[in-house]
């Protein structure tokens, strides 16, 4: 039984308090996938979390699926990053980044000249549709990886995950979740491949598991997280054997003591916080639709190690301190989750700057 503003340990680290800044895309990198230097005063303002988790980045240029993403593949892009980290290190806090490639999600606009087709386990097209400057776009039929270009990704993630280090993080988080390229393994909707990557559970895990042991084997694995959205049908995903699917994961994970699994899945009813709780035994964060008491009762009773607080922290920068006092809350604005510059991103007031505007 724990409450948020108790220590934990992760991986190396000790965290002040665990309440966890979750991984969310902004889109304000330009379109060589570079930060801009208010990126490092927008992470500067939410160094209260106990951890914070970077806007999912990109590994590598056929990864990149939204408009405006950052990546971690040239040596300008780690050079941006590298004054995030310097920000919220010289605040005394921890920040790991998000890694992902978007695989069946990634439009051709989004993709180096010349390619018109985005990469996955197997050529079924995503319904739905993505944003675009020229407005919102269907999702297209994926070219199916052959085997050896698989191992290739995994090393990119690798790479990826050593230049996070290199930039002075404190880890890296492997997006597992979602409907990106790691769930599109993993899915029985999105994978029908005959190699060793498709058909049974073992084989649809295997490139969830080199990844993050390709991962662990540049940065230790008491720098690696992951985080996974059992069941979760985001980027029209369908998992029909969830159940045995997540136990067998579970099961690898524990031999390889992550710095933490972050289980967050949203579009969906079920709550797998109780299912794999339990039979996860490392460092366990929960996320997703948590206000304060509920984030306070899952670490009472023991349900979690941590919450991950997505829009209420997005809209207050100074959330710990708000939950400390029962303060009131910012409302976020949609409008500006996803759009350039700094409006909707760097001026959500903290409680103080709120009460010097009042006086
Ligand atoms: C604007 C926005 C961007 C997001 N981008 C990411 C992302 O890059 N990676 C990720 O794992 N989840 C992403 N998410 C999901 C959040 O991490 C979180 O799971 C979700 O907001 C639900 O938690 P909440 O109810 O606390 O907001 C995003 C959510 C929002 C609102």
């Amino acid at each position: 039984m724990s409450n948020f503003f108790d220590e934990l340990q992760v991986g190396n680290l000790t965290l002040d308090n665990r309440i966890i800044y979750a991984p969310m895309t902004r889109s304000r990198a330009n379109d060589a996938g570079v930060q801009p230097a208010f990126a490092a005063e927008y992470y500067r303002q939410r160094v209260s979390a106990g951890l914070i988790i970077t806007e999912a980045t990109n590994v590598s240029p056929m990864a990149k699926g939204y408009i405006r993403t950052p990546g971690i593949y040239t040596e300008d892009q780690i050079e941006a990053w590298r004054e995030v980290v310097k920000a919220v290190h010289a605040k005394g806090s921890k920040i790991f980044m998000q890694i992902f490639h978007t695989g069946r999600i990634a439009l051709p606009d989004f993709l180096p000249e010349g390619i018109e087709k985005p990469v996955a386990p197997s050529a079924v097209k995503a319904e739905g549709q993505n944003y675009t400057d020229e407005g919102m776009k269907n999702f297209v039929e994926p070219r199916e990886l052959e085997t050896n270009e698989v191992k290739k990704i995994v090393q990119k993630f690798a790479t990826a995950a050593k230049n996070a280090i290199e930039a002075g993080f404190d880890g890296v988080e492997l997006h597992g979740a979602n409907g990106y390229l790691v769930q599109q393994f993993l899915a029985t909707n999105t994978n029908g491949r005959t190699d060793e990557y498709g058909g049974s559970i073992e084989n649809r895990a295997r490139f969830l598991l080199e990844t993050l042991d390709a991962m662990i084997a540049e940065i230790g694995n008491e720098r690696t997280g992951l985080r996974l959205s059992p069941g979760g049908e985001f980027n029209d995903i369908k998992e029909d054997d969830a159940a045995e699917l997540y136990d067998y994961v579970i099961k690898e994970l524990n031999k390889r003591e992550l710095a933490y699994l972050h289980i967050g899945t949203f579009d969906q009813n079920k709550n797998w916080h109780p299912v794999l709780r339990p039979t996860y035994e490392g460092t366990y964060f929960a996320g997703v639709g948590f206000d304060k008491e509920s984030g306070e009762n899952l670490l009472a009773e023991n349900g979690a190690d941590a919450i991950v607080y997505g829009k209420l922290f997005l809209a207050n920068p100074d959330l710990p301190k708000r939950f400390k006092i029962d303060a009131e809350l910012n409302e976020w604005d949609e409008s500006t989750f996803y759009s350039p510059g700094v409006e909707g991103y760097i001026d959500y007031p903290t409680l103080e700057e709120a009460k010097a505007v009042e006086k």
